[in-house]
């Protein structure tokens, strides 16, 4: 049976070029800093964000974590956005092992006005936890991989300074926010402090992703991986391919993009599917079945079995994200089957 793997662009697999590179990666033990392919891909990656300095990490968890833990003390309040995905998708690690305290604020798909974190920030008080740093998502997962603009982030940016606040960005995907605005990734990086992004998911590297911002910052970053278990050795191996993926797989972001649009718009033309394509601006496409009198689990159980794989979320909610491997053959066909068991789904 043909199978399209909608569920997530974490499901690329490596090039034959990044298995080659891992098989020749010339290797030394990175706790003592002697990796030299980690040292090149950490200075690529910093060079590439305009900072100084960057951490090879084992995932985006990881980097998110050990990014937040640097910059703050145990108490301390962190405002992020309500949907955040290291609010939500990551454990609560940062209040378990970073011992945070989270203060939410809701954003325009995804985006946080600064007069609504402006009314979060709580001024000083012996009741109230110290407020140290702004984390924003760029693109936002939850929100359909919807986009910070850099103005919108120089505005956040600000505010943050005024109040001697640092600004961390979950930049998981901020490759597909750069392509999808035709603007160098130092427009947005910029306007943060620190970042964090992945090298395993539309640039299709098989592990890893990177803490970067100033060289003090990512010493104590790195303090904090070792304490987590991310000390890693020969970790050439997973930087190898992750200088691939920085040099060679951005452009093709645009692919995904232009998939996503064609999904979106066919997925609208369905009765009983609601979604609005001019909302789908990078690589994820999020729709509500629930006009079909379904649950998004039952739409997602129908269209895998008929070989189109797609993520469930609340409610009629159905994830799917496009991602080297799918092209647009693989759209039509997922569109075909999405048109088919929403006629089913009425008969039945
Ligand atoms: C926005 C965002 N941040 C962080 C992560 C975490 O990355 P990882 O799965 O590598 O831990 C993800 C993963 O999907 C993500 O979408």
């Amino acid at each position: 049976m043909r199978v399209v793997d909608l569920r997530s662009d974490t499901v690329t697999l490596p090039t034959e070029e990044m298995l080659e590179a891992i098989r020749t990666a010339k290797l030394g033990d990175d706790v003592y800093g002697e990796d030299p392919t980690v040292n090149r891909l950490e200075e690529l990656a910093a060079e590439r964000m305009g900072k100084e300095a960057a951490l090879l990490t084992t995932s985006g968890t990881q980097a998110n974590l050990v990014s937040v833990m640097a910059q703050t003390k145990r108490g301390d309040e962190v405002i992020l956005e309500a949907n955040a995905h290291l609010y939500y998708y990551e454990v609560g690690a940062f209040s378990v092992l970073g011992g945070l305290v989270p203060r939410l604020v809701r954003g325009h798909m995804g985006v946080m006005a600064p007069q609504d974190i402006e009314e979060a920030l709580r001024p000083p008080n012996i009741h109230f936890p110290p407020t140290s740093l702004i984390c924003i998502e760029n693109t936002h997962n939850r929100a359909g991989g919807a986009m910070w603009s850099p103005s919108q982030m120089n505005a956040v940016f600000g505010l943050a300074k005024s109040r001697g606040l640092r600004v961390h960005m979950d930049g998981a995907r901020i490759f597909n926010a750069a392509v999808a605005q035709n603007l160098d990734v130092r427009e947005f990086t910029r306007y943060v402090d620190t970042l964090m992004f992945c090298l395993s998911k539309g640039l299709s590297a098989p592990i890893g992703s990177l803490a970067v911002g100033d060289r003090e910052f990512i010493d104590r970053a790195r303090r904090y991986r070792k304490m987590l278990g991310g000390g890693m050795r020969q970790a050439g191996v997973i930087a190898a391919p992750g200088i691939i993926a920085i040099e060679k797989m951005v452009d093709r972001l645009r692919d995904d993009h232009a998939n996503a649009k064609l999904l979106a718009t066919g997925l609208a033309k369905i009765e009983g599917v609601s979604l609005d394509p001019a909302n789908v601006q990078t690589n994820i496409v999020l729709y509500d079945v629930t006009g079909l009198g379904v649950v998004a689990k039952e739409w997602v159980a129908k269209m895998g079995e008929l070989g189109v794989k797609a993520g469930a979320q609340e409610g009629g909610w159905v994830r799917m994200v496009t991602h080297r491997g799918i092209e647009k053959d693989d759209i039509e066909y997922a569109l075909s089957t999405a048109e088919n068991v929403a006629e089913q789904i009425k008969k039945d």
